[in-house]
């Protein structure tokens, strides 16, 4: 049988009042991620060919994330939050252009595993009509709960304000992930009312309302942590935190070392390569790949870089988008490098700014070299040539080239480019006054002397 096509419906239309935030709620990040961006991605992984996104009205920020994301998708605005059905059907042009199944996530429930949403979407094929994705929840309340009968067939979901006594005693309860096989899901929808203690159309109730045409559904059951929604910063930071150990420990069984794990923080696409060392409190933006056997000492920052094998960086050293950091580089403490390519073996091992250019293979950065890329107006381009040598406590005043090889006196302030092999200095002269220090002691002394002797007589 060939595999059938999946259109992925993401609720995103509420507004997250408990989030208190002018920001809307599948906004906020997880790992460096918007969530909507986590569910597009779960979306993806689910095997979605098309992907369609609920939003409410004026969340035109929402809207441009999705198209960002995913340029492709299909953007609905459910006018009135009348329920999660409604949401569902909010997006009926795209349901109803659409000849295969039928996957719904919400937008705020970052943490599911992308086996998790394949499992749910494959039940399909053993010929039920619906796929709940359920978790055992250790505390159910709010929850809306899964009910079977004897042969593990849900017969519904009953939200926890209309459940009965015994209803509630049940812990499997819906995620609010669920998948789609039928003839016309917009049909089912159509059919749901919202005779409910909230007066809102359920999408729980394709379940009740499906058996009534003949579909069946079933419970997959996943972990409660991959179902987690955020509906506050508390519960955020809690996602973060989860998300977080898992990349760790998935980073750790790949091959990189880390020492104290629970202080690394990773986003949603770092990449390591094998036998990597991580020290203590290190921070990795989005965009970072880092490369075999690179050793990170303790307390960076890196974010939108790339870090080839062997190379050294920090501590409390600070890589920012565009830095380039070639094979066997040393990058020491207090070194910021942005929109830089550092050449194989290069070096600046303390102290420096270094923006917007390149340095070669095997040059020598001293300590205190600033790249003066900024004029007030425009950023400009600093070169450093291979294997030059620039003195400790240098300002390079971009544009500028230092030519390979060439070597920078200490103290400079460089503002014309430097000829390859040549050494450039730009410093007064140094003077030299013979005994001048030993004077200087002995007139001071005879001066605090007399002064002591007014003050007494
Ligand atoms: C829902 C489920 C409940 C489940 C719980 C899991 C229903 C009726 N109930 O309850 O069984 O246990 O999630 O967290 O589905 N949304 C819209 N438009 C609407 C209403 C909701 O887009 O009109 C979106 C929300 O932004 C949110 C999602 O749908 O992303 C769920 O809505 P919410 O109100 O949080 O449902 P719950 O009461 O949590
Ligand atoms: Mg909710």
């Amino acid at each position: 049988m060939s595999k059938r096509t999946l259109l992925t419906v993401i609720l995103a239309a509420g507004k997250g009042t408990r989030m208190r935030s002018a920001l809307p709620k599948v906004l906020h990040k997880v790992a460096g991620r918007s969530m909507l961006g986590h569910s597009i991605a779960a979306a993806r992984a689910a095997g979605a060919s098309r992907i369609a996104v609920v939003i409410g009205p004026g969340m035109d920020n929402v809207r441009a994330e999705a198209l960002r994301l995913a340029k492709d998708c299909d953007v609905f605005v459910q006018e009135a939050q009348l329920g999660t059905a409604h949401a569902v059907l909010a997006a009926r042009p795209a349901l109803e252009t659409h000849n295969g199944d039928v996957l719904v996530l919400y937008g705020d429930t970052p943490l599911i595993e992308p086996a998790t949403l394949s499992g749910l979407v494959a039940s399909l094929e053993t010929g039920i009509n619906i796929g709940v994705l359920g978790f055992e929840a250790s505390d159910p309340a709010g929850y809306g709960r899964i009910i079977r009968d004897a042969d593990e067939t849900v017969i519904a979901i009953r939200e926890e304000r209309d459940a009965t006594e015994a209803e509630r005693a049940i812990t499997l309860c819906n995620s609010g992930v669920k998948a789609f096989r039928c003839q016309s899901l917009p049909d089912l929808l159509d059919r749901i009312g919202n005779i409910n203690s909230k007066g809102e159309y359920y999408l729980t109730d394709s379940v009740d309302v499906g058996r009534g045409m003949g579909l069946s559904a079933r419970a997959i059951v996943c972990r409660e942590d991959e179902v987690l929604g955020v509906n506050s910063r508390d519960q955020l930071a809690a996602a973060e935190g989860i998300w977080q150990s898992r990349a760790r420990r998935a980073a750790m069984l790949a091959g990189v070392t880390m020492i104290a794990p629970e202080t690394v923080w990773l986003s949603y696409d770092t990449r390591f390569g094998e036998d990597v060392t991580i020290e203590p409190n290190v921070v990795f933006g989005p965009g970072v790949t880092v490369a075999d056997r690179v050793e990170i000492k303790a307390s960076c920052h890196i974010e939108g870089a790339s870090i080839a094998a062997g190379s050294r960086i920090g501590p409390f050293a600070r890589l920012r988008p565009g830095a380039t950091i070639g094979r066997e580089v040393h990058i020491g403490n207090f070194v910021e490098v942005k929109n830089v390519a550092m050449g194989h073996g290069a070096k600046a091992n303390h102290l420096a700014y270094l923006g917007d250019g390149t340095v070669g293979d095997g040059a020598n950065i001293g300590a205190g070299t600033i790249f003066c890329n900024y004029d007030g107006f425009e950023k400009h381009r600093t070169e450093v040539g291979e294997n030059a040598f620039v003195g400790s406590n240098t300002s390079l005043v971009a544009p500028v080239r230092i030519g390979s090889g060439a070597f920078i006196g200490s103290g400079s302030v460089i503002t014309r480019d430097v000829a390859p092999d040549a050494l450039a200095v730009e410093r007064s002269a140094q003077e030299e006054r013979p005994d001048w220090a030993r004077k200087f002691r002995a007139l001071m002394q005879r001066k605090k002397q007399a002064k002591r002797q007014r003050d007494q007589g």
